[in-house]
């Protein structure tokens, strides 16, 4: 009889151990070690065919002998898509794209299967059955329907049983987590599950220069649910983010070994699916003809896109003791530094007030460029009075008040142009190498918090 191995796994970070513990030394996670029992008896066949693994012996090749195969994109007709991963898909990949139950996983990966030109396309879900996706699918498009193929089945040995003779161009698999594999003896989503199955699908894609793409849980504190290794392993890892109640949805690449990584891109989810928006700055500036008190408009840049956003904020007398402080699509840990900041270097009571802070369009910024439209917001909240109309800002607040340099300030300064607005603060240790005489668009350089609010509220 073959003798059963069992091990113990964190469910947070993957990590293994060969005893129970309480508190897991890699992660440092409390109560996450659960037993699970691993089958390593090589006798058994592999699932994809990894026997050719052992035959197949590489040699150490020098550098600049290894013939070099022109790396050739597919793309996928989504251009929001493309540019995340870095200007296509590339063969043999493997894509994680995570998210939040509900936020438009399955509808952005079945789109994707609807859409593709002239490819194959194989998805496989463990989450939904055939009729739903194909409602969902009527749901989405009304042309007629592509090579799009739609597998129920969650044993990885089945669906590669099927992939054999269908011999897709692309796989979709929705959820990693619903697969099993009948080498590992564990439940679907454990950690030793979701390892085997990914490896499988990996060697998978690598053997047959078939991209993958995998939908991944995500957990409350927004990490890849199950295993952080899983990150490790695939070439890729996205991010689909944005608030449920509101229609924008950002797709951002938080890894890519194929492209720059901090790629965004944006879609509005509508009623029959999700829309590419191609033009965020318009869309994130609410038009508005009177000028009102705490909202300052923020020249932003998400990976190479540069993206002009509102920013609100609201600063009333705290009714009750202790003040709230809550910011939505901004880390509140950042809001309190500046609100220190201005409280310490600036003088604005601001530990008795209530500050609320909001970026528009529900969506999550992580320029720190913002912060100077942030302190903006908040001060002309706090003595109500209104920014000037048509202007717009783009640099980082530092600990005693300087004004700090971002990167890219000239795509900022022409994106702000482009659109219409007639005064831009930036740094001034952003000025270095900038012809102002280019631009129609004024542009003020400031050095220190006191000096943007003198030029502005005078
Ligand atoms: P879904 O793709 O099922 O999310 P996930 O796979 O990430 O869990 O998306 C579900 C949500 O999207 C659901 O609340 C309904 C909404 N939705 C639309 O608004 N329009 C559509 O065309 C579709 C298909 C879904
Ligand atoms: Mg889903």
């Amino acid at each position: 009889m073959a003798k059963t191995k069992s091990a113990y796994f964190c469910q947070n970070c993957g990590y293994e151990s060969a005893k129970w513990m309480g508190k897991c030394p890699s992660c440092n996670e409390w109560n996450t070690f659960i037993e699970e029992v691993l089958d390593r008896t090589p006798s058994k066949v592999p699932a994809w065919k990894s026997a050719s693994a052992l035959q197949r012996q590489n040699k150490p090749t020098r550098v600049d002998e290894i013939r070099t195969i022109r790396e050739e994109r597919i793309t996928t007709g989504d251009q929001e898509l493309d540019r995340v991963l870095g200007g296509g898909l590339v063969p043999g990949s493997v894509i994680l794209i995570g998210g939040e139950p509900g936020i438009g996983k399955s509808t952005l990966m079945l789109q994707l299967a609807l859409t593709i030109q002239a490819k194959k396309v194989l998805y496989v879900s463990g989450e939904e059955s055939e009729q739903q996706i194909r409602m969902r699918a009527e749901r989405i498009t009304s042309s007629a329907v592509t090579d799009c193929y739609i597998l129920t089945e969650t044993l990885t040995q089945n669906i590669f049983k099927q992939i054999e003779p269908l011999a897709p161009q692309l796989v979709i698999v929705d959820s990693i987590q619903t697969l099993h594999s009948s080498h590992v003896d564990a439940t679907p989503g454990s950690v030793s599950q979701v390892r085997e199955c990914a490896a499988e699908l990996l060697r998978f894609a690598k053997e047959t220069d078939t991209p993958v793409f995998l939908i991944g849980h995500i957990t409350k504190d927004g990490a890849i649910a199950g295993p952080k290794i899983l990150e490790h392993m695939v070439d890729t890892v996205l991010q689909f983010e944005g608030d449920r109640h509101h229609v924008y949805r950002i797709l951002r690449s938080v890894k890519n070994r194929f492209g720059a990584a901090a790629e965004m891109g944006i879609y509005a989810m509508h009623g029959n699916g999700l829309r590419q928006v191609t033009n965020p700055s318009e869309i994130l500036l609410l038009q508005r003809e009177d000028n009102l008190s705490g909202i300052a408009i923020a020249a932003t840049l998400e990976g190479a896109r540069p993206m002009l956003i509102e920013t609100q904020a609201l600063v009333s007398a705290a009714a009750y003791g202790t003040p709230q402080r809550s910011a939505n699509g901004f880390d509140t840990k950042r809001m309190n530094m500046l609100l220190a900041v201005l409280e310490k270097r600036c003088g604005f009571r601001l530990s008795s007030r209530d500050v609320f802070l909001n970026i528009a369009g529900g969506i999550k910024v992580e320029d720190p460029a913002i912060d100077l439209a942030i302190v903006v917001a908040i001060i002309s909240s706090h003595e109500d009075i209104a920014v000037p109309a048509k202007t717009c800002f783009a640099a980082e607040v530092g600990l005693s008040g300087e004004i700090r340099a971002v990167n890219r300030v000239e795509q900022r300064i022409s994106e702000a142009e482009k659109l219409g607005f007639e005064k831009i603060f930036i740094s001034s240790y952003n000025l270095k190498g900038i012809l102002r005489d280019k631009y129609k668009i004024e542009i003020v350089a400031v050095g220190k918090i006191e000096d943007v609010f003198s030029a502005l509220f005078g």
